[in-house]
């Protein structure tokens, strides 16, 4: 008698062997959901779903203007009219969803997730106005040196917004697709407050930066200055311009680190292949600016209104340009979005001297303001004046606000925050 566990296999497959059932026919089987499809007016029921999906789809409010309002500087300060006319298409199709509510099948862009170091300060909060109304998704990284709150209080209610109190100097690591850098003192009272402070910011902070943008591929943008140009030599200065800079000034510890900056940018770019952009900004100035902070458009416009001596450094002689907060971030955003690394000029060629400039302000806060001279600062250059025909030609960007139109939007600001915050303590508001 055999064993149980004898395989008995074999007999059944020979009995299956037997069973030849008719072939069924290959493009039968392929018909099918079409004749299924056919069968009862199925069709005629899917084609109405289409429609009746698209109707609702095309009628319904974009959810993206939910939150955040949309962005229009010109409006926003009170200036309605003035219109950007070479404003990239992409920017173009999101302002035309955002103001109509719609969103146009096929054309709503995916939003990205931004960003921006500085972003509580005075242009980067700006910078971050515009990319929230375009529908970006924006982390703002700021240590509240000179940045405060206030600047970007407007958004704490929209999870498209994320604030991260970080200093540069130590590593951080984010999933995000672009990166505008920032932060950075600006202004010479903060960036001399602390010297070594602030070239560590601009070399340990931008490395730190480059090294995120590498590890998670993300486009970096560095918000570089004139004052790499330092004393120039050359005027008006064109970007192949490689500058007049002391490197043991008083002001070496932000002119040479935004040099070191644009050098650690150029290379990660070479060496690693990071995708970067350097913008090399000339005086800005508007709305948020920090009061008292040693920048002539903002101790002028500060002093003239609390009826003080407007104080001109030097004989008044020496040339700054002037260029409104709108027109740059315009600018950086188009560098951003742009094929060209740069390093691009962005500020305003219009040129006055500080004495022509004292001229705007008495016209616009208080005819009767006096001018005080004092000696001249250390290392203060004695001509600023962009070149801006690569902009032009590259970016399709130049600026659009004058002086006499922009000054006017900042005065209002300063004297809200002047008076409403001296109301009761009297004390300096925002001399951070
Ligand atoms: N405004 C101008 O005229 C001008 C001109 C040339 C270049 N820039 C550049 O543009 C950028 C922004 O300038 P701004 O005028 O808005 O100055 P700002 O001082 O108003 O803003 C700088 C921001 O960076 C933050 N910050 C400083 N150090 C930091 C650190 N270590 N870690 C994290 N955050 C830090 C500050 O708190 C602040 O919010 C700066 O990089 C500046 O060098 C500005």
């Amino acid at each position: 008698m055999g064993s149980e566990l004898i395989y008995r296999g074999h007999e059944t497959q020979t009995t299956a062997v037997t069973y030849s059932p008719k072939p069924a026919k290959p493009w039968l089987r392929m018909t099918r959901p079409i004749r299924y499809l056919l069968r009862e007016q199925r069709l005629v029921f899917v084609i109405v779903g289409i429609a009746i999906a698209t109707i609702i789809f095309t009628l319904l409010p974009s959810s993206s203007s939910k939150h955040g309002p949309i962005y229009d500087p010109m409006t926003q300060y009170g200036m309605i009219g003035t219109s950007f006319e070479t404003v990239p298409r992409r920017v173009r199709i999101d302002e035309r969803i955002m103001s109509t509510g719609k969103v146009p099948l096929g054309l709503k862009r995916k939003g990205m997730r931004i960003v921006v170091t500085g972003g509580a300060g005075f242009v980067g909060s700006h910078l971050v106005d515009r990319l929230i109304a375009r529908g970006d998704s924006v982390i703002v990284v700021d240590n509240f040196f000179t940045g405060r709150k206030e600047n970007v209080m407007h958004h704490f209610n929209n999870p498209r917004f994320e604030l991260i109190r970080h200093d540069v100097v130590e590593p951080l690591l984010l999933e995000v697709d672009q990166i505008y850098h920032l932060a950075c003192p600006a202004s010479p009272v903060h960036y001399k407050f602390n010297p070594v402070k602030t070239i560590k910011t601009n070399v340990v902070g931008t490395l730190n930066m480059l090294g995120l943008a590498k590890r998670v591929g993300a486009r970096f943008l560095l918000s570089s200055t004139s004052e790499v140009y330092g004393d120039p030599l050359q005027h008006p200065q064109v970007e192949t311009y490689w500058g007049n800079v002391n490197p043991i000034g008083v002001r070496s510890c932000y002119d040479e680190g935004k040099r070191t900056a644009e050098t650690l940018t150029m290379d990660y770019h070479r060496g690693a292949g990071v995708e970067v952009r350097i913008a090399r900004i000339f005086n800005t100035y508007g709305p948020r600016m920090c009061i008292d902070d040693g920048r002539v458009v903002s101790n002028f416009v500060a002093q003239a209104l609390r009826k003080e001596a407007m104080t001109v450094y030097g004989d008044g002689k020496q040339t700054r340009s002037f260029q409104f907060v709108s027109d740059l971030v315009e600018g950086l955003m188009r560098l951003m979005e742009g094929e060209h690394v740069g390093p691009f000029n962005l500020g305003n060629p219009g040129e006055f001297t500080m004495l022509e400039l004292a001229e705007v302000v008495q016209q616009t806060i208080d005819p009767n303001a006096k001018i005080e001279f004092r000696p001249n600062t250390e290392d203060d250059p004695h001509k600023r004046k962009p070149d801006i025909t690569k902009a032009k030609d590259l970016l399709g960007w130049e600026p659009k606000i004058s002086l006499q139109n922009g000054l006017p939007l900042m005065v209002n600001d300063f004297r809200q925050r002047i008076f409403g915050d001296h109301k009761e303590g009297g004390a300096t508001a925002n001399a951070s």
